[in-house]
């Protein structure tokens, strides 16, 4: 052997080896537990959701968006004192600085909302650098600016592709109103505040979801929230996440008819092409969050005049269950949400977007509860490539 020379070594002589024999490989780590927490619970076989242990169907009846933040974050409701105070610093911290709408300004028209928000969601982050992870204003005062900007983004980014000026927030109106009267820019009837408002609260939390992870993740080496954040947005991005139910919206489009519906499923399934809104890693039946949705959409629907997408979506439900059912395959909460946000006059491409600033009380949660008992994750691999290859010299490849 020459000095430096590395034996080359047959892959055959060292199969792929684990090394953690005890732990088997779980490809997308389904059903491998990866963090403990308190913040919410759900069973798929029973179709439950629970926030803090308190059913999702009490809240969406009872509570509010900005109540449900604060229970999902703080860990308790809170008491009318600690509601008003945290609802009017949220109010108070919704105006954006001028240098994030001249970002804004930079973005070509055509680009997706979700990367519009990722960027600036990073983008807070270079004018709150302060990093005190272990102080609780510092926690609260990021909590509240996330929570309270991230509509904001959302609603200027909207109107400014379309070269209009952005909406000023209205510290008047309720978080869901307001979030409705930037997007709109008018001011929304009760009955559509109090619709979208439920939406928030169905959408803020779901356990250890793909774009939870990556904020666990990330809040695990210690950076700042808005990084935490950055990361969930990129995540809840793809359509396998929060990505479908605006594809929800095209898939009923295509089909256009309830005599279509039939072929095609049939096609979906010959192909192997997911439907869209349907099945879940967790649930085996219908997403109690689109059970909900499903009663909010009748009755937005019942008030405004109908839907031309709602009785073939409902159609569509019927066949995808017959076809699919016996796999577990039904609604998720993307199915309805979209007939609802555009009916209250929402691009579609927002849809995502709004669903990544509900979630925000989640990954906002997760974030703080990881802080509190932190280890970074640095999980382990099963090496399946070569080892010792030689370096061929170009001449030689
Ligand atoms: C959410 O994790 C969360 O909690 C997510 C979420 C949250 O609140 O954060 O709840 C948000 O639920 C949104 C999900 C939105 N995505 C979609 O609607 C896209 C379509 N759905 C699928 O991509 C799929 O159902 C997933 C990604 C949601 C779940 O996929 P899994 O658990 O990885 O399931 P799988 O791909 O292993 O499929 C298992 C079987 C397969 O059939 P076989 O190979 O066993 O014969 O079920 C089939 C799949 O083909 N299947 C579907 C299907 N979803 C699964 N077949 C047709 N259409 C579908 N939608």
């Amino acid at each position: 052997m020459q000095v430096g020379e590395v034996p080359v070594q047959n892959p055959a002589q060292n199969p792929v080896q684990n090394p953690m024999p005890d732990v088997p490989f779980k490809p997308g780590l389904e059903g491998v537990p990866a963090v403990q927490s308190k913040i919410s619970h759900v069973d798929g076989q029973l179709g439950l959701l629970e926030y803090r242990g308190i059913p999702v169907e009490a809240l969406a009846e009872n509570s509010s968006f900005v109540e449900v933040c604060y229970l999902l974050i703080w860990g308790t409701l809170p008491t009318q004192t600690e509601l008003d105070d945290f609802e009017s610093e949220v109010r108070h911290h919704r105006r954006l600085k001028y240098r994030i709408r001249d970002m804004m300004k930079c973005f070509p028209e055509r680009g997706h909302p979700m990367d519009a928000l990722q960027s600036c969601a990073a983008a807070l982050g270079l004018f709150y650098s302060r990093r005190a992870l272990d102080d609780p204003e510092y926690i609260r005062a990021a909590v509240v600016r996330l929570l309270a900007k991230m509509p904001t983004m959302v609603a200027t980014f909207s109107l400014m592709r379309k070269g209009h000026d952005w909406v000023m927030p209205r510290d008047d109106l309720s978080y869901a109103a307001n979030f409705l009267y930037m997007l709109n820019e008018e001011e929304p009837s009760i009955e559509a505040a109090r619709i979208f408002d439920a939406c928030l609260i169905l959408h803020a939390e779901h356990t250890i979801n793909a774009s939870t992870f990556s904020a666990r993740v990330t809040a695990s080496t210690l950076t700042d929230p808005y990084g935490v954040v950055a990361s969930a947005v990129g995540t809840l991005a793809g359509p396998l996440h929060g990505g479908a139910n605006e594809e929800v919206l095209e898939m009923l489009e295509y089909i256009g008819t309830a005599d279509r519906i039939e072929a095609y499923v049939d096609q979906c399934i010959a192909n192997r092409q997911k439907i869209m809104g349907f099945g879940h890693r967790v649930y085996k039946v219908k997403d109690p969050r689109a059970v909900i949705l499903q009663k909010l959409a009748c009755e937005l629907f019942e008030k405004q005049g109908g839907d031309r997408f709602y009785d073939l979506a409902i159609k569509l439900e019927e066949t995808v269950s017959d076809r699919l059912g016996g796999k577990g395959i039904y609604p998720n909460v993307d199915f309805y949400s979209g007939l609802i946000y555009q009916h209250l006059g929402i691009p579609a491409d927002l849809f995502t977007p709004i669903f990544a600033v509900a979630r925000l009380g989640g990954w906002l949660a997760h974030w703080k509860e990881q802080l509190g008992e932190n280890r970074i994750f640095r999980p382990t691999q099963i090496y399946t490539g070569h080892h010792g290859l030689a370096y061929e010299p170009m001449a030689e490849r």
